[in-house]
């Protein structure tokens, strides 16, 4: 039986991905370039660069290699794949490194995105601006919470976002309309099993994702069929192994993809205590050849990110189906650093605690930035 896990990256996916493979008994270790990230709490630390000749050939000792993030070089995990299974597939790590790699495979696929073009110069943006209406500037690679985009209304403001991208290479976007933003999560394992989440509701503020309701409200048989067929097509075209995330648009009845993430995602956390089987233990189980578990909801959940900086635990767990994470991560404005799910048996009470608890948040945020926005 395999008994080891390698994870390309510590941050707090790699965390709560070692807790679930320590459940299931095996061993961890990461390699992460940080000098105390979060996961190393958990798992054995390699401390260094991805690229590394002789980390890489410390962690191909496991029985099994995922990563837990995007940016992880490519190559890194090519190298690893001649000596253990990887999973996912580098291949889908390098679509979802460049957004126009990205958008074209999706569209390849018949699925629909917002649509794009590239751009290499100002008069692109221009162009863009022309076809498209107001758009997103958006880099193709190593963008993350809303990091790395800027939004152009009009020309006037093209010589200066353009300008903002430093040389980088870029996309332009047209501004969807949508009603509002859900994501799918999904596990396929090594054969070819499926296991699907309810969908998800999320909300975002500055690019940066700050409440996910589970599963998501109104949501039509229609909806569910789409976004099963778009997520299907896509892990089979990727002869996908693990877990996925889909970041949809909603636009009445339709579905927009706007991206995917090879990996467990942030809008999947509530899986923890809200369905039978977390996102991260899935991924581990499709990861290391085990059957998947149930992905079957248990009552409602409203999961909201801790951005900057965490409330006193006293005061959180006083809530009624509040559930702490804290990732160990030294405070800073902006920075993801924990969640809370609340989870209850019904909508209703799950909202109204989620209510009460952003009030504690606020207050606790104003208490320690008394200049900081609304
Ligand atoms: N084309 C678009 N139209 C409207 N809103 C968008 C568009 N692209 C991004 N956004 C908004 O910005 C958020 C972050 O953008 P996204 O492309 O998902 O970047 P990241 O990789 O940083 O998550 C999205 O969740 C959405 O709220
Ligand atoms: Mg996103």
């Amino acid at each position: 039986m395999s008994r080891h896990l390698g994870i390309l990256g510590g941050g707090q996916l790699g965390r709560m991905l070692a807790l679930s493979a320590r459940e299931l008994g095996l061993e961890v270790t990461i390699i992460d370039p940080g000098k105390a990230p979060p996961a190393a709490a958990v798992a054995a630390h390699i401390h260094s660069e991805y690229g590394d000749q002789e980390a890489l050939e410390r962690i191909a000792q496991s029985d099994a290699l995922t990563f837990e993030f995007e940016n992880v070089p490519e190559q890194a995990t090519r190298i690893l794949e001649q000596k253990l299974p990887v999973a996912p597939p580098p291949r889908a790590l390098k679509v979802s490194q460049d957004r126009l790699v990205e958008k074209n495979q999706l569209n390849q696929l018949g699925i629909e995105t917002a649509a794009f073009c590239e751009i290499q110069s100002e008069a692109d943006v221009l162009l863009a601006l022309n076809e498209l209406g107001p758009v997103l500037l958006k880099t193709r690679t190593l963008g993350y919470d809303g990091k790395g985009q800027a939004l152009v209304r009009d020309a006037s403001a093209a010589a200066a976002a353009f300008a903002s991208l430093k040389g980088a290479a870029a996309i332009a976007e047209g501004l969807v309309p949508f009603d509002r933003e859900l994501s799918s999560v999904a596990t396929r394992a090594r054969n070819g099993e499926l296991a699907f989440y309810d969908l998800t509701e999320n909300h975002h503020k500055a690019g940066i994702l700050r409440r996910s309701f589970a599963p998501a409200p109104n949501i039509s048989k229609s909806l569910i069929a789409q976004a099963q067929d778009i997520t299907e097509k896509l892990l089979v075209e990727l002869d996908y192994v693990g877990t996925l995330a889909i970041e949809f648009f909603q636009v009445g009845q339709r579905l927009i993809v706007n991206e995917f993430a090879p990996r467990v995602h942030n809008s999947g956390h509530w899986t923890i205590e809200g369905a039978e089987t977390s996102q991260f233990e899935n991924h581990v189980r499709a990861v290391m050849g085990f059957p998947l578990g149930s992905t079957e909801h248990l009552g409602h959940s409203v999961m909201i990110n801790l951005i900057g900086s965490i409330p006193p635990a006293q005061d959180v767990l006083a809530f009624r189906g509040a559930h702490l994470h804290d990732y160990s991560k030294d405070p800073r404005p902006g920075r993801k650093v924990g969640h809370i799910t609340i989870r209850r048996d019904s909508e209703e009470e799950a909202r109204a605690v989620a209510a009460e608890l952003e009030e504690l948040i606020r207050s606790h945020e104003k208490g320690i930035q008394p200049s900081s926005e609304t």
